[in-house]
């Protein structure tokens, strides 16, 4: 990260941002990296966007990268003057480097943030079967990449509750990825949960302690995963049902910090070293925990 004579800006955009957990992560790092830079959250509202991205294009302004949350990974495709191949491919931005000379590149780290979490979990996606529930900004992530990558599932069957929306994710996505892997469902139980390797949930269902579980306990078995995307509660009652009949489980945490690693990387056009990470891990973890 090179040294400026001001205090670098970066930061997340997004609606609503209390709690992210993205600013306690990347300030850990930049304490142990030791450079004047600051983290902030930026709240924004749909009508403030665009006005936004005219002052991160102006000369003076300090801000040099930013993640992008809900509801904006879509909308910022407008504003970003360049996008990196695999954003392009998804069709949703989360992260932004701004250049030296105020050129705005898109990037994508929840994708890779996601199957770097399944690579530690010792997942092995080749010929599996997968079930994803929810079609929202993280499914199209999810769902992009799993169709992307050499060793891509068998199968994938997706479903989420606004059938519509499905359906509008796939027609965009297949105009740039073969998806011909993908199966979309009208209903949770045609999923097969009962006969997947792995089982994402990608919906919202779960933040609040009081939401139900969208999926029968009897589908759950053994010889699968179950990850959630949800990392706060660590524990929704999905994961909770699931590992009580003996499920592996993972929440999204792993994601969050790959996907945090992935972002500052490329802010910093370098590779962190451990120690770096270590902090970005505790950061969050220790701010979840129970
Ligand atoms: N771990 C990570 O790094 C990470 C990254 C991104 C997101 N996330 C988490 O993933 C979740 C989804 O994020 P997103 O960006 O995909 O949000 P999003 O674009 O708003 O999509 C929300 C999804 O949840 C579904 N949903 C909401 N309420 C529901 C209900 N009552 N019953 C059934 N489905 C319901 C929506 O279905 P409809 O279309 O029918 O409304 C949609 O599929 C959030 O909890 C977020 O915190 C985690």
């Amino acid at each position: 990260m090179s040294m400026k004579d001001y205090q670098a800006i970066y930061g997340i955009i997004g609606n609503p941002l209390g709690h992210s957990l993205s600013p306690l992560m990347h300030n850990a790092a930049f304490k142990e990296l030791g450079v004047d830079a600051v983290y902030k959250a930026f709240p924004l509202e749909a009508d403030d966007v665009q006005d936004f991205f005219k002052k991160l294009k102006e000369k003076a302004c300090p801000i040099f990268g930013l993640n992008v949350t809900v509801p904006y990974k879509e909308v910022v495709l407008e504003y970003v003057d360049a996008l990196a191949p695999l954003a392009e491919k998804i069709g949703a931005v989360n992260t932004i480097v701004v250049t030296q000379d105020r050129r705005l590149i898109g990037y994508n780290t929840d994708a890779p943030g996601f199957l770097a979490h399944l690579t530690e979990l010792q997942f092995n996606l080749t010929d599996k079967r997968v079930a994803i529930l929810g079609a929202g900004g993280s499914a199209r992530a999810i769902l992009a990449i799993l169709c992307l990558i050499p060793e891509r599932p068998q199968s994938i069957r997706i479903y989420n509750r606004t059938s519509s929306r499905v359906d509008q994710l796939i027609a965009d996505l297949q105009s740039r990825i073969d998806l011909s892997i993908v199966e979309t469902v009208e209903h949770v139980e045609d999923l097969n949960i009962e006969l997947a390797d792995l089982l994402i949930n990608t919906t919202s269902m779960g933040l609040k302690e009081e939401d139900p579980c969208l999926v029968e306990e009897s589908f759950f078995h053994p010889d699968m995963l179950v990850y959630d995307l949800i990392y706060n509660p660590p524990e929704t009652l999905l994961l909770k049902m699931a590992k009580e009949r003996g499920t592996q489980t993972s929440n999204g945490l792993g994601m969050l910090y790959y996907q945090g690693v992935l972002s500052l990387q490329h802010w910093a056009n370098l590779q962190l070293d451990d120690r770096v990470k270590e902090k970005m891990w505790e950061a969050i973890h220790k701010r979840t925990a129970k």
